[in-house]
């Protein structure tokens, strides 16, 4: 069974899989992306992630490329036609092929591409002795609550984090405050066992993880604060870790080859864990049997 990708209308084998040389993702970065977790069969928060998609979409006046019920059907389909129990959906909408030139162009119907991919589950070995991260300045823009496929800031940080053969980079802020991971949102857990990470707003992702471990911690009544950290705060924390769609909760051991407490998952990291699993396990499948 081939790999299948969804371009613009229509299944195509993965390998073929194309774009115009002038679709504006391409040459301006005009589109907004969004991945979403296929874990066992679940699309795992398939609403909010296209309620955060519509909003990136409406930020940047890009036009939704078919209906939101459409789209859902599409994912679907792909989810369907690619036969992965566990993977990622990317989906990425554009602004469009048009002939180059900054300013929108008129009467270009938006693009839409999407993608899944085969992942392993969580490996164990991140969750049981956490990753390595380093901080690094945080180069991007003034709106990075628009999950936008502009993310060069993000990868020169992924890269350099793999050079310090660490898993990801917190990005600092001009006042030492930690804002995110390149694709994660980063969180401590402070001495008296308080659970930090920065307010949502215009300098990180609203991440649709971090939105789902605030209900966990809200409703197993542990302390939660929204509020900045610093990168020497988080050295000196009890745990540490990061949450994205793709990894949900990952232990952070190590930040700048500081040891965090005693290297080891911290254990509320494990029981967000534990918890968002359960959360996973309990939303129904993408598809209809049968
Ligand atoms: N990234 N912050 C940034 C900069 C991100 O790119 C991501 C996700 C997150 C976490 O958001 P969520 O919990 O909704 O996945 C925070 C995805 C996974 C990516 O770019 O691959």
């Amino acid at each position: 069974m081939p790999r299948v990708a969804y371009v613009n209308g229509r299944y195509i084998e993965h390998r073929r899989a194309a774009v115009h040389v002038e679709d504006r993702g391409y040459q301006f970065a005009d589109g907004v992306y969004e991945v979403i977790h296929l874990y066992r069969g679940r699309l795992i928060d398939e609403d909010p992630h296209l309620d955060r998609l519509a909003r990136s979409l409406g930020e940047l006046k890009i036009d939704w490329p078919v209906s939101r019920a459409a789209l859902s059907l599409t994912m679907r389909e792909l989810v369907r036609r690619n036969r992965y129990a566990t993977g990622l959906l990317y989906i990425q909408v554009t602004r469009g092929v048009a002939p180059r030139d900054h300013k929108f162009p008129a009467d270009t119907r938006s693009a839409l591409v999407m993608t899944v991919r085969p992942i392993p589950e969580f490996p164990a070995e991140m969750r049981d002795e956490g990753v390595k991260v380093i901080t690094i300045d945080d180069l991007r823009w003034a709106r990075c609550d628009i999950k936008t496929v502009a993310l060069l800031p993000n990868v020169l940080g992924k890269q350099a984090a793999a050079e310090s053969e660490a898993y990801e980079a917190w990005m600092c802020d001009a006042d030492g405050f930690v804002t995110e991971g390149t694709s994660s949102n980063a969180w401590i857990v402070t001495a008296d066992g308080t659970l930090v990470t920065r307010p949502s707003g215009p300098d990180i992702l609203r991440g649709i993880t971090r939105q789902a471990i605030i209900r966990l911690a809200e409703d197993a009544d542990i302390p939660f604060e929204e509020r900045k950290f610093s990168r020497e705060e988080a050295l000196e924390a009890r745990e540490a870790f990061l949450s994205n769609s793709s990894h949900f909760v990952t232990p952070v051991t190590s930040i700048d080859d500081t040891i965090i407490a005693n290297g080891k998952p911290g254990s509320l990291s494990t029981v967000l864990h534990e918890r968002y699993t359960e959360f996973m396990d309990s939303m129904p499948p993408a598809l209809k049997r049968g």
